[in-house]
């Protein structure tokens, strides 16, 4: 019987051709860690709804949807009809134009703390300048933030977000950077007050979802017990909903979980699928970006500029977004996809006595292998109990982890760092696909001898 990876190797051999030509041009020959795969990554040649195909011709259901950014499944006929209205009219006008304050408006309608909005490049962009307002307004330095949770890769954004994340030092980031970013493991109020308490902390940031969208569960309350107490201590509360936005809610997670944040930062669906990126929040807040009048206000104005800032295609393409994402039932149909596929994989698993678990909440979720939680049933399964944070966080970039991919991709599945998105275009029959996929790797990797001992 042919192996996972052996099999790989023979029905992707464009890909690793494609592969050995990029290392020579693109250094690394990925353009995103997170695309980082053994032995090589699939190459894609078109996408459409919740399918991609590889440059092989091989049809995958898509759960990587634009890295969480299409909502609405590859090419929406209303997205794409949007853009190309506006390609033809221009794409950069290099000065203010309506389709930008058309999208702040859809913005700041749907999202419960945005009263004022600013645009940006991208996700990363967007937690910097969610930073820098904070840091402004305040007249404070520090920014705590939680073990694991990924904010981009900005120079701030980076301590503490991968196991061990104790360790103090990010490459190429000067220590005098780090050394303004508190990091604290989430879920331990005592400790977040005691840090909160010495009084130079500009703001608090975090993944309403907890890190990496659920990887790594938040305990009941605890963001409410983190509202309270930035509100106690005079810390900005901001929520990183770059993944959670117009996903977890229309309004994102401030909206599902009932807790709202003084600054929001979002891109991926707030831009339909486009480069792109926006900060909202509180007016008093959010207006120390604005030019004033007033020499003391202007004295401690706050820069950002950026070329494609609400670039006219982005603006178009994100506008159509989140004003189709004001329909709840976007959300629910999501949602009910991945209810199915989390407690349908975990079945598989018990079925098979695998040493494996599927989690997640909204229309995530994820696979470890190498452990049981202790509270793993046949059904939907929120927050694992029993496993380690840094176990969950790491689980998509071990040796098992990369397999399963590997391995779904042989059945027709592409999954996101063994775990995925779903989409509106996904249906019924691409989760019964999914699953009898799913199975199938289960049943290989055992026989292969990847569970002995664990
Ligand atoms: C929660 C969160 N914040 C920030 C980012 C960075 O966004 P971008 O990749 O657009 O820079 C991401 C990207 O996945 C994210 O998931």
């Amino acid at each position: 019987m042919t192996s996972i990876n052996d099999q790989y190797f023979d029905q992707y051999a464009a890909s690793n051709e494609m592969w050995e030509r990029s290392r020579k041009a693109i250094v690394g020959g990925i353009t995103h860690d997170g695309r980082h795969i053994k032995p090589f990554p699939p190459y894609m040649a078109k996408a459409d709804g919740g399918y991609k195909w590889s440059i092989e011709g091989h049809k995958l259901i898509d759960f990587c949807v634009g890295h969480g950014s299409l909502i609405f499944g590859h090419n929406d006929p209303d997205l794409t009809a949007a853009m190309v209205n506006q390609v033809a009219k221009g794409t950069h006008f290099s000065a203010g134009h309506e389709a930008e304050i058309r999208w702040a408006e859809a913005v700041n309608r749907i999202v419960p703390s945005a009263e004022l909005t600013r645009f940006t490049g991208s996700g990363t962009e967007s937690t910097l300048l969610a930073m820098r307002i904070a840091r402004g307004a305040t007249g404070k330095d520090g920014i705590l933030k939680f073990e694991g949770h990924f904010h981009g890769w900005q120079d701030y954004a980076l301590k503490g977000e991968k196991p061990p994340f104790e360790k103090g030092t990010v490459n190429g980031v000067p220590n005098e950077t780090l050394t303004t970013v508190s990091v604290l493991p989430a879920n331990e109020l005592a400790m977040l007050e005691e840090r909160l308490v010495q009084g130079d902390i500009a703001a608090v940031i975090m993944e309403p979802s907890g890190g990496s969208w659920t990887t790594m569960p938040l305990a009941a309350d605890f963001l409410q017990s983190v509202r309270d107490l930035c509100d106690k201590y005079d810390a900005i509360l901001i929520f990183d909903e770059v993944i959670t936005g117009f996903r977890w809610a229309p309004g994102g997670a401030q909206e599902r979980f009932g807790v709202t944040p003084d600054i929001t930062t979002m891109a991926k669906i707030v831009a339909g699928g486009m480069p792109g990126g926006a900060v909202s929040g509180k007016a008093d807040i959010m207006s120390v970006v604005a030019f004033s009048d007033d020499p003391a206000k202007q004295a401690k104005k706050v820069p950002q500029m950026g070329t494609y800032n609400a670039n006219p295609l982005a603006a178009a393409a994100g506008t159509k977004a989140v004003e189709k994402c004001a329909d709840p039932a976007v959300q629910q149909y999501c949602d009910d996809i991945a209810v199915k596929i989390r407690s349908g994989m975990n079945e598989i698993l018990v079925r098979h006595d695998a040493p494996g678990f599927v989690w997640g909440e909204s229309s995530v979720f994820h696979i470890a292998f190498g452990a049981r939680p202790t509270n793993m049933t046949a059904a939907d399964l929120a927050k694992p109990e029993g496993v380690s944070p840094e176990f969950l966080k790491k689980s998509g970039g071990t040796p098992l982890g990369m397999k399963t991919e590997i391995g779904m991709l042989l059945e027709g599945v592409h999954v996101f760092h063994s775990g995925g998105l779903t989409c509106l275009r996904h249906t019924d029959e691409d989760v019964a696909n999914t699953l009898q996929g799913f199975e199938t790797v289960v049943k290989r990797m055992k026989d292969e001898g990847d569970f002995a001992g664990k």
